[in-house]
């Protein structure tokens, strides 16, 4: 990650060692600056980036305004909701706080800010949602990600909240991941329980992160982005229909899979049930989602 230069556009991007943030690296615009906000100096120092902990922002401030983006891409998240259901303190901070003083800076500077919020701010009894539709969360993530979009709103009018489905994609695990770890139990004949009533409309992460800059770099050259956009995929898929696709586009048994109803599995938080997104907009606007067949297909030819 290059050093910032005064004479080129910088974004500073939460969230760049995470699984989407290793997808936003990958497809990041050649012609801006990137500087990761990172959790631990360490880190920072060997990124070139800048050290933040969003669990304290105030620690950042400063920091902050001396860097002086000139974009704020924001992918950081507590994001396990059992993490937290069981610490609702530290998601409020991360989540909403950190979330508001991101968007209260980049308010006051007219700055473009995309906002990472999730499907699981609505609670499944619904789908499809339009991006129109209210938050209706049941678990602590899916609040705190609804009042960050509220805080958002409040702080940064002109900024994107872009909503994204469950994602798979490479993982730096090959064997995690949603696809990989699908592969990898099937290839092993391991038997798997998977949801066959949990909808979503999953999205490979590649192409939700050329989604988030293409929103980001429009919003740059002024083009209307503000409000909030849905990014999910063009299937409503269970993860048992996933794992019957994976097993067929690489030809395996698939017989050690079984179908488990959600209702039937302790999960630690409560699960929406279909939180499908429509998404119609965002791709009338030019985002290009591929369906899980192409995305498979791909896969398997870099393989
Ligand atoms: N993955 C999905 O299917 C999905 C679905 C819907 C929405 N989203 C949203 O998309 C975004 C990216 O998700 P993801 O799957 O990439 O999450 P992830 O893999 O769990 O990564 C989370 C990122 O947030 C950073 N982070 C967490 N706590 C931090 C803190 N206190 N200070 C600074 N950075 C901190 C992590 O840094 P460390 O490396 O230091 O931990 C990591 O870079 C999130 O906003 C998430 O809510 C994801």
């Amino acid at each position: 990650m290059a050093a910032p230069a005064k004479s080129v556009k910088r974004v500073l991007i939460t969230g760049a060692t995470g699984f989407l943030g290793g997808h936003l690296l990958a497809v990041a615009p050649e012609h801006w600056t990137l500087v990761a906000g990172l959790r631990d100096w360490e880190k920072a120092e060997e990124w070139g980036g800048m050290e933040m902990d969003l669990a304290d922002p105030l620690s950042w401030r400063k920091r902050l305004f001396d860097l002086a983006p000139d974009a704020i891409l924001h992918a950081a998240a507590l994001a396990d909701t059992g993490a937290c259901e069981k610490d609702p303190d530290q998601s409020f901070q991360i989540n909403v706080k950190a979330t508001e003083a991101l968007a209260k800076y980049a308010g006051s500077r007219g700055i473009p800010f995309v906002f990472c919020s999730t499907d699981l701010v609505f609670d499944g009894t619904a789908a499809p949602y339009a991006p129109q539709a209210a938050p209706t969360p049941v678990n602590v993530y899916g609040r705190h990600k609804a009042e960050a979009e509220e805080a958002v709103r409040r702080e940064h009018p002109g900024a994107t909240i872009a909503r994204l489905p469950l994602m798979y994609g490479a993982s730096a695990n090959p064997k995690r991941g949603l696809i990989g770890g699908l592969r990898t139990g099937l290839i092993a004949g391991r038997p798997m329980t998977l949801f066959h009533d949990e909808y979503r409309t999953a999205a490979h992460a590649l192409r939700v992160a050329e989604g988030l800059w293409a929103w980001l770099l429009a919003a740059a050259s002024g083009e209307h982005r503000s409000g909030t956009w849905h990014f999910g995929g063009p299937q409503r898929l269970s993860r048992y229909a996933m794992a019957l696709e994976v097993a067929q586009t690489w030809d395996l048994d698939a017989s050690a899979v079984r179908p488990v109803a959600q209702a039937s599995v302790n999960t630690g938080s409560p699960r929406p049930a279909d939180v499908s997104l429509d998404s119609s907009a965002t791709v009338d606007q030019g985002w290009k989602h591929g369906s899980l067949d192409e995305e498979l297909a791909a896969i398997k030819g870099a393989d």
